[in-house]
């Protein structure tokens, strides 16, 4: 086979693709006008909180399962370390000062938004129930969406292994550690 007809050859081959693209090509651009309904695309708009907070997402954690199960494998040492988000607001040490956030030694088993000596927002006052590791969980992962309307600036946690971890070292924060579920 000489380059002549290789040429030849290739030039059909080209033809033939031309043929079929083109021709599905025109053929798109002719059908065009029923196909397209809205130019452009639609922007994701968040939902929930004025904000823009995920609410669906936020309703899907489930601490319970997703933290909680952690504790077995979380370390006191990492909750130290995650600890250090909270210290501009927070004291641990017994009978510690109040900050801008109450004194958080005994916090987990303690009712919610009761210590004595911190001026509480109605939300935290009124919301009632205690804070066990997965109401703790939920409230630091997303403190907003968990006690609406609270005063604490916080953004919230996402990282499952550091709530784990967190609620391990608060855990130490008392006379009697609550016990670690099984
Ligand atoms: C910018 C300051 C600030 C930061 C940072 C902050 N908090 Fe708070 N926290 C507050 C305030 C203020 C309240 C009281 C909220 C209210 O009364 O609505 C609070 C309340 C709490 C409560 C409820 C206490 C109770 O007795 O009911 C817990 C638990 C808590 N914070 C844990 C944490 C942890 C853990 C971190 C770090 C991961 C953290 N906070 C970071 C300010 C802060």
């Amino acid at each position: 086979m000489n380059a002549f007809e290789l040429n030849k050859i290739a030039g059909a081959v080209l033809t033939a693709l031309l043929i079929i693209f083109g021709g599905k090509t025109l053929l798109e651009i002719v059908d065009r006008p029923h196909k397209v309904e809205k130019a452009g695309y639609t922007l994701p708009v968040p939902k929930g909180g004025p904000a823009g907070a995920p609410a669906a997402a936020a309703a899907a954690f489930d601490a319970q399962k997703e933290v909680v199960p952690l504790l077995a494998k979380a370390t006191v040492e990492g909750g130290q370390e995650a600890f250090k988000k909270c210290v501009s607001c927070h004291t641990v040490d017994k009978g510690g000062a109040t900050k801008n956030g109450p004194n958080l030694y005994g916090v987990v088993g303690r009712d919610v938004g009761k210590v004595a000596g911190f001026n509480f927002s109605p939300a935290m006052q009124s919301h009632g129930g205690k804070w066990d590791f997965a109401h703790l969980a939920t409230y630091l992962n997303n403190p907003r969406t968990t006690v609406p309307n609270n005063r604490m600036a916080f953004p919230g946690i996402k990282d499952n292994a550091e709530l784990a971890d967190l609620l391990a070292y608060l855990r130490t924060l008392s006379d009697s550690p609550v016990p670690l579920p099984n």
